[in-house]
């Protein structure tokens, strides 16, 4: 890979690693996730592109909890493109030359080029570029460059909408062979300029899809195409040894899910050049990347990376809507059927909070939408309030299949209301609070005071039969993440209410009355939080993973984790993985990064020394919080360590299953590892702190926080570190390495020595 401060470039074009590569070079704004698949004709699984659209599923096949199961939907190939040079079809296999794929972070544009070679011997130079626009969610563009290098050539160049497409079912590690997955478009109506499919999904979902194609000036031949599948134009022309010509088309798409409804032929009537969207979509990626670009000064391979992971964040979040969420793989492929999972509020919802306060509040408002699914769930497993589902649809549903024993990582739902906190706290937005957010965490604080256990022996409480971060252990008792984390849940509910109880009184006794609830509920809620036990080994000021963990084997992690593929894949299987001391994923060091001023550094290290060796990292999401605890701890060997696992995962395929879609949380963790880590910001009783640990490989960093209104940029270089105020929204108290300072008005500047 080639790296330059906003770009990340792939040289080498191989067989083998092409679906890898299309998935890492995706793009997307939101609504749309494209990967970076060719355009020419293709054979097999990659003839059929990789578009998928929010909220937009077929019909699955495993049973889900309620109605019928659903999977991503891979829609259309409006892409699709045809070219023949003297009558010879061009098909990309290792037959090119000065092969190139870019990814420009800083306008999100996907180019790719390449010399080509006809069996006669002319070479010809084509290039694609595309974009998801980011002014309108709407519009998709492409655009072709062909030049002829050495001879004069005939040339026929084909534009498509493309109806024929299947799932790519792209779901295992291994790239070849793949079977095609479903085709989910049970009718088709092709048009000149537009195909309208109808899904096979329980909404019947109709996606109309048109595009407008540039004048190609004068040439040979022009046809028209359209058969029960596609529609489009050939052009045949000539160039000149020496000549090039280029092409673009914007195309745009309607689902019957948006509240806008189908409106085709507004787009198709419209005046719009693809300089002119281009322009518009460049603009608001320069706006985003104002606030949420992290620099970096010392190593432009890590800017560029920690910057394509921040790229991929902005280009799933479904800003357009607040009834859907980010999936796991987000939009770039099949993996996890699009649903959504506890990732979601741990590991990318940060970045949104501190960076887009409004993104992060849709993002809560899906699982405000979804809390009667919750609650249902919640009912159904005998317990009350809500249970938010492990593996959920766009409706809430569970879609784990029945007996997969998700229901055991009741953990999710406390996460929920981690982030509902996390929320409030970094924006101060009462009003979402009041109107939601309470809502959410007495129905969550509901669900934990009739999941717990007392125990007469230890007189405390217990949470029994969960599966904790280390879903290696399947079922276990008094996992700490889980406890703590609905300790905190128990507590945030009753806080909540109090504050709420003297800011606005009127209304909290409405909502009380309205939800029905009693002092004696919030006294109960009380108790358990208070009571709640937490696995603790005193004299190795060590927590304990759960109540189990050292008296398991030990394990020779070299020996059992002998390459970079899981153990499970490889070594020992998932029915005697519980017998071990082995950790798959951050688990107690990610409850301590969460909580980051309730543990002392003694027990933040004596976690990381005992849990780290025992890590496999058999989930993306744990490479980053092993980084953000390093940091904390000054270990700057280790969090570069981590840094760099973390940022490059998918660029360098680390966990060999970059093919299924790139990794969303991961993308968020290494934000985390760059903005928590390294910047050390954090959030503590209403005040934002600033503690940074850089590590040598950089000279400096810039960091921009949006904290209760304001906007703060931070710059940290070896000898100082700045905090300048962008906006100022009443005042902000900072926390700079220990000490406290208030920052007033609009230019307010705080200089620190390191
Ligand atoms: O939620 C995670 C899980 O913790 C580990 N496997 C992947 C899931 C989706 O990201």
């Amino acid at each position: 890979m080639i790296y330059t401060d906003w770009t990340i470039c792939n040289k080498e074009f191989s067989r083998k690693k092409k679906r890898s590569k299309d998935a890492l070079f995706t793009i997307g704004n939101g609504y749309f996730g494209v990967r970076g698949f060719f355009e020419e004709d293709t054979e097999d699984v990659d003839s059929f592109g990789g578009i998928y659209m929010a909220g937009i599923f077929g019909k699955g096949d495993y049973p889900a909890w309620e109605g019928m199961s659903r999977e991503l939907c891979n829609v259309t190939n409006v892409f699709r493109v045809h070219l023949s040079i003297d009558g010879e079809k061009i098909s990309v296999k290792e037959n090119v030359e000065e092969f190139s794929q870019l990814l420009d972070m800083e306008t999100g544009r996907y180019y790719r080029t390449y010399v080509y070679t006809t069996n006669e011997k002319k070479k010809i130079r084509i290039s694609f570029e595309r974009f998801a626009s980011m002014s309108d969610k709407r519009l998709l563009g492409q655009k072709i460059e062909i030049e002829s290098l050495n001879s004069d050539i005939e040339i026929e160049v084909g534009r498509f909408l493309d109806s024929n497409v299947k799932n790519l079912n792209l779901k295992s590690c291994e790239p070849l062979p793949i079977q095609p997955g479903k085709n989910h478009v049970v009718e088709r109506l092709v048009k000149d300029w537009s195909i309208n499919t109808k899904l096979d999904d329980a909404d019947e979902t109709i996606l109309a899809f048109s595009h407008k194609l540039s004048d190609v000036g004068e040439v040979a031949e022009k046809k028209k195409i359209k058969d029960g599948y596609a529609c489009g134009e050939i052009d045949r022309f000539f160039l000149k040894k020496g000549e090039k010509k280029s092409f673009w088309k914007l195309i745009s798409a309607y689902s019957s899910k948006d509240e806008e409804g189908i409106l085709e032929d507004r787009f198709l009537n419209s005046e719009i050049s693809y300089e002119k969207a281009f322009e518009e979509h460049k603009k608001i990626w320069k706006e985003k990347w104002k606030i949420s670009d992290i620099k970096i000064r010392g190593n432009k391979e890590d800017q560029a990376a920690l910057r394509y992971n921040i790229f991929q964040l902005l280009c799933v979040c479904p800003e357009h809507t607040d009834k859907l969420s980010i999936g796991a793989r987000g939009l770039s492929g099949e993996m996890y059927e699009g649903c959504v999972f506890w990732d979601n509020e741990i590991f990318k919802f940060p970045f949104f909070v501190y960076t887009n306060p409004e993104a992060a509040r849709k993002l809560l408002m899906f699982r405000y939408h979804t809390l009667e699914a919750a609650k249902r769930h919640a009912k159904r497993n005998l317990f009350e309030g809500a249970l938010y589902p492990w593996q959920v649809s766009e409706k809430g549903i569970e879609q784990t299949p029945i007996n997969g024993g998700a229901y055991y990582a009741i953990h999710i739902t406390a996460d929920i209301a981690y982030a509902v906190q996390q929320y409030w706290n970094v924006s101060g937005d009462d009003e979402f609070i009041l109107k939601y957010g309470a809502e959410i965490l007495v129905e969550i604080a509901r669900f934990f005071a009739s999941r717990v256990d007392y125990d007469e022996d230890i007189k405390a409480f217990e949470i029994r039969a969960v599966r904790g971060p280390n879903e290696y252990d399947v079922m276990v008792n008094n996992n700490v993440y889980t406890n703590k984390m609905a300790i905190e849940s128990l507590k945030t509910a009753e806080r909540a209410l109090v504050i709420l109880e003297n800011k606005y009184p009127e209304k909290l006794q409405n909502f009380l009355k309205k939800h029905d609830v009693s002092h004696k509920e919030r006294m109960t809620w009380k108790k358990i939080a208070e009571n709640i036990i937490i696995p603790y080994k005193k004299d190795m000021s060590l927590y304990l993973e759960d109540d189990a963990y050292l008296k398991r084997r030990p394990l020779d992690m070299k020996k059992a984790k002998p390459t970079q593929k899981r153990i499970i894949d490889t070594t020992i299987p998932y029915e005697a993985l519980p017998l071990y001391q082995v950790t798959k994923q951050s688990d107690v060091v990610l409850m301590m990064n969460l909580f980051p001023h309730m543990f002392t550094k003694e027990e933040k290290r004596a976690a990381y020394e005992f849990y780290e060796p025992k890590t496999a990292h058999d989930s993306s999401l744990s490479y980053a919080p092993y980084g953000v605890m390093a940091a904390a701890l000054e270990n700057k060997e280790e969090a570069y360590k981590y840094f760099r696992k973390s940022a490059y995962l998918d660029i360098d395929d680390r966990q060999l299953n970059t093919i299924s879609g790139i990794h969303f949380a991961n993308f968020g963790g290494t934000w985390q590892l760059a903005y928590f880590g390294y910047a050390g910001i954090s959030e503590n009783k209403g005040v934002l702190h600033v503690n940074p640990h850089l590590p040598e490989e950089w000279t400096e960093m810039e960091i921009t926080a949006i904290f209760r209104g304001n906007i703060v940029s931070i710059q940290i270089n070896k000898e100082t570190i700045r905090l300048s105020l962008q906006k100022s929204k009443g005042m902000l108290i900072v926390n700079v390495n220990g000490i406290e300072y208030q920052m007033t008005d609009k230019n307010s500047v705080i200089l620190k020595e390191r």
